[in-house]
């Protein structure tokens, strides 16, 4: 199972593949905002990821590329895994 590690939190989890990063934080107690309840309309749950698996997460998708979203920046509602990432809440400003 992939393993998930949220490194400005110091925690980590493995969990499923598919399983989208934003559903990981909120079982892992992990606050991060996410006002549309993760149907990638408003923008709050953004993660940035770090290292080098950006590859290890599903590809972006359109409600993602609209908002010009970019790396390394990802919508964790929208954002599935596929392998072990490190990543951090991100600011919204
Ligand atoms: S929870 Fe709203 S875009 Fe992800």
């Amino acid at each position: 199972m992939p393993r998930v590690t949220f490194e400005d939190q110091g925690k980590a989890a493995d969990f499923p593949a598919g399983k989208t990063l934003l559903s990981c934080a909120l079982e892992m107690g992990i606050v991060i905002s996410h006002v549309c309840g993760g149907d990638g309309a408003c923008g709050t749950c953004r993660v940035e990821v770090l290292g080098t698996c950006w590859d290890l997460l599903t590809p972006p998708t359109p409600d993602e590329t609209y908002k010009e979203l970019e790396a390394p920046y990802r919508l964790s509602c929208q954002a599935k895994l596929i392998g072990d990432v490190i990543v951090k809440v991100a600011k919204v400003e």
